[in-house]
């Protein structure tokens, strides 16, 4: 399997090469759900860059960028079985930021304000920064993103309009362990009972789904924060209901609208996120 380091390298290699090209960004320790991304890709364009770089920009928090997992050589094999079809491209810091480790600024407006937007500050700038840079470098014609990261695929999809990339941006559905939890990278710094236990997050999020609070917002929140906070290690950061298309909580269901649960939940030091479509009709 071809592994590039430099994006001039991976630029000359396409250089002569007209065909379907496919990317799926990445950070690396990848798991089953990013395998589906790769397969998708694989399905629909003739070669595929898989692009592994934990990007320091969107980490707001030093301790959650030195505890990101990595692992290159299990990542490497994992992408074995697709054979010639997938190339990496594994940058250094230097490749993706040459004038220094700083993010861009761009304005998503409502996209961006709230959610991952206000908890993890200058987290989507990082993102964008890295995303541009990684779009302009392959020039896939595709490129494709998970949905459990449901606000980075709609500041992306903003991104690649604001900027006239040109890339189809295709979002792909959140791949979930047997009992529920959405696969994460993250999920490696879990304990085995956390791991267990952390099923409680998608199950409780169907059942409000599928449970009628009258549409209450309040009282969803309280029975979501009690199900999650019976284990110990367990703490919310936030469960907000938000409309998909401009990603603005709202305090109110409105019977006909449209809507989406987005939680973010501490289990010991690790942050995990989760987001599930949801209406009253
Ligand atoms: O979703 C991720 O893994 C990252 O945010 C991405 C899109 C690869 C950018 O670093």
């Amino acid at each position: 399997m071809l592994v590039f380091k430099a994006a001039a390298e991976i630029r000359d290699y396409f250089k002569s090469k007209s065909v379907p090209l496919g990317l799926v960004p990445t950070m690396g320790a990848l798991h089953s759900g990013h395998l589906s991304l790769v397969q998708r890709a694989c399905n629909e364009n003739e070669r595929v860059v898989v692009s592994i770089y934990v990007n320091p920009t969107q980490f707001n928090q030093a301790a959650d960028l030195s505890h990101y997992p990595s692992n290159f050589k299990r990542d490497k094999e994992l992408l074995k079985p697709f054979g010639n079809q997938v190339i990496i491209y594994a940058p250094d810091d230097n490749e993706i930021y040459p004038e220094g480790t700083k993010s861009k600024n761009y304005d998503f407006g409502t996209l961006t304000t709230y959610m991952e937007g206000e908890f993890r500050p200058g987290h989507f700038n990082g993102v964008a920064t890295v995303v541009e840079t990684l779009l302009k470098t392959i020039r896939p014609s595709k490129a494709y993103f998970g949905e459990k990261d449901f606000q980075q695929l709609q500041a992306i999809k903003a991104l690649n309009i604001q900027k006239n990339l040109g890339v189809v941006i295709v979002g792909c559905p959140i791949v979930r362990e047997a009992q529920g939890l959405a696969m994460s990278s993250r999920n490696q710094n879990l304990t085995p009972d956390q791991r267990k236990q952390a099923s409680v997050i998608y199950k409780t999020l169907q059942k409000l789904k599928n449970k009628d609070f009258d549409g209450n917002i309040k009282e969803m929140r309280a029975y979501f924060v009690k199900q999650v906070e019976q284990y110990n290690s367990f703490k919310v950061e936030y469960f907000l209901v938000a409309s998909p298309k401009d990603l603005i909580p709202v305090d109110e269901i409105n019977p006909d609208g449209i809507y989406r649960f987005f939680v973010a939940v501490f289990v010991g030091k690790t942050r995990l996120i989760d987001t599930l479509p949801f209406d009253r009709m």
